[in-house]
């Protein structure tokens, strides 16, 4: 599929399929719209009338056209109130529009919706929305259900000097989906061992450096909560580091640090039927991690990131932690591990540890964390947490243009109370209430010095239905908010 930019109108445009914007309550056509109405022979509005369309956001329309025009089809999509309008709205209208072309076997699309911010950030939001929603997933079946016609061409009309833009946009969505295909993959199929692998495909192609710590490094590093995870694995641990340098001196540095459990059974603490079975997600960090630098490395900023994911799965074995083990993280502090199940914030504190003497500017952690974040916010919000309130400022703009939704939650010093041991620095795991919050205190026992955020993605990494550009299954989030965030 190509997606390409024109300066063609909707009057001039010809093809398979026309999906134009229509504001809520602005139903009365005007300009372009009407002139394109009379060109049609005033099926635009007797297709508004008939199907009551009222242009509210998630609203599609659709109808053949005569065969003596330039076009076959056209497609009506609501864009809700013109006042809410935001570049979130593309992404919903443009995904719409993707679910109705595929339907409807188009194979040439002309694409025409307001602009939104200016006609580059529309352009890229279109293009990505396109490519994501539009993506499937066939890697695991043996046949592949060829359904007829396939969308070949999009144009983006009247945005005609916004190739640029459309590249972009290409390019963070393979970060996505990027993400979107670890995450999706069972985890005899993503191992550690294979998220190194990754690593280092993306460091070659696009010319990032790249550290892989083994398990003897991270033990010289003194990583005894991550390798304390790690021991009842059979698959050795990667302790992954990959670094963009821009040319020249960086306007910034940056550090990027994904939780990477290519399975989480819960250990010892083992986790029950209807919990266990969607633990290949529980890498949905570490995934995201690689999808941004997978863009990043393409985008080429002038700001250097290091992408870290301290990569294992918690499973249980002879070897394995037992509940009530102490273990030492690499600043010295000790554990007090009353729930293995709490096992992405011990390989967390390592991760955390080594990024925080990175000496960069900021990092951000994200993390299929805890469960009671999704209690808290449900399936399509992530949990923020920060004390630096211009870095969490900085998140909360990059997802808005994302169209990815967080939420401030508090880093409740207080609640360190709950992590108390009688005999170590502290307990891994503190009281049922407040859960995402004392997981988010305990990460914070292991930055010292750097601005930080943390992310609690454990809802949104997965979609049980399809939503906007999300299809059912992996979503690839938050990659697009990383990606805004270091090219902001
Ligand atoms: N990976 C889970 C969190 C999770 C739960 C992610 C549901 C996605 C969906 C994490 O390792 C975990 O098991 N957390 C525990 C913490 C508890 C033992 C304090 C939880 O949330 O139950
Ligand atoms: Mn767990
Ligand atoms: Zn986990």
């Amino acid at each position: 599929m190509e997606i390409k930019a024109t300066d063609t109108t909707i009057i001039t445009w010809s093809g398979n399929a026309l999906a134009v914007g229509i504001f809520e309550g602005k139903t009365e056509i005007t300009g372009e719209l009407a002139q394109l109405n009379e060109n049609l022979g005033g099926i635009i509005t007797e297709l508004i009338e008939e199907t009551e369309f009222d242009g509210k956001l998630g609203n599609i329309v659709a109808t053949r056209v005569g065969s003596k025009t330039p076009i076959r089809k056209l497609i009506l999509v609501g864009l809700g109130k013109t006042e809410e309008l935001k570049t979130d709205t593309l992404s919903m209208a443009t995904a719409t529009i993707a679910r109705l072309a595929k339907l409807e076997k188009v194979t040439t699309l002309g694409i025409s919706l307001p602009i939104v911010k200016d006609a580059a950030t529309t352009a890229e939001i279109i293009t990505t929305a396109i490519i994501l929603t539009l993506h499937q997933d066939n890697r695991f079946k043996s046949e592949i259900e060829d359904k007829g016609a396939k969308l070949e061409t999009v144009e983006l009309l009247e945005l005609g000097a916004q190739e640029k833009a459309i590249t972009k946009g290409e390019k963070i969505a393979s970060g996505v989906i990027l993400a979107r295909e670890l995450v999706a993959a069972p985890a005899n199929s993503v191992t550690p061992i294979t998220m190194a692998q990754t690593a280092e495909e993306i460091a070659k192609e696009y010319g990032l450096s790249l550290e892989i710590l083994e398990e003897e490094d991270c033990e010289k590093l003194g990583m005894g909560a991550f390798l304390g995870v790690a021991k009842a694995s059979d698959l050795p641990p990667k302790f992954i580091h990959l670094t963009y340098q821009p040319e020249g001196t960086p306007r910034r540095k940056l550090a990027i640090i994904g939780k990477g459990l290519t399975f989480d059974t819960g250990g010892y603490n083992l986790k029950v039927a209807g919990g266990i079975e969607t633990m290949k997600m529980d890498m949905g960090g570490g995934a995201a991690t690689l999808g941004a630098a997978k863009a990043i490395g393409q985008l080429k900023p002038d700001v250097e990131v290091h992408f870290i994911s301290a990569v294992t799965e918690n499973m249980i074995s002879g070897r394995g932690m037992h509940p009530g083990d102490i273990l030492t993280a690499s600043n010295g502090k000790t554990i007090e591990v009353n729930n293995t199940d709490a096992e992405g914030r011990l390989t967390l504190a390592d991760a955390l540890v080594f990024a925080d003497k990175l000496g960069v500017d900021a990092m951000v952690d994200l993390a299929t964390l805890t469960g009671a974040c999704v209690v808290a916010l449900g399936d399509d919000i992530s949990g923020l947490w920060s004390i630096d309130e211009k870095l969490a400022q900085e998140i909360k703009t990059a997802a808005e243009i994302a169209g990815e939704k967080f939420w401030q939650m508090p880093l409740e010093e207080k609640y360190f109370e709950g992590l108390k041991s009688d005999i170590a620095d502290m307990k891994n795991t503190g009281p049922r209430q407040g859960g995402a919050i004392t997981a988010a205190v305990f990460l914070k026992q292991f930055v010292e010095k750097t601005p930080w955020v943390h992310l609690d993605i454990a809802g949104p990494v997965w979609a049980e239905k399809e939503n906007g550009v999300n299809n059912k299954g992996a979503t690839g989030f938050p990659v697009r908010t990383l990606v805004n965030w270091v090219l902001n």
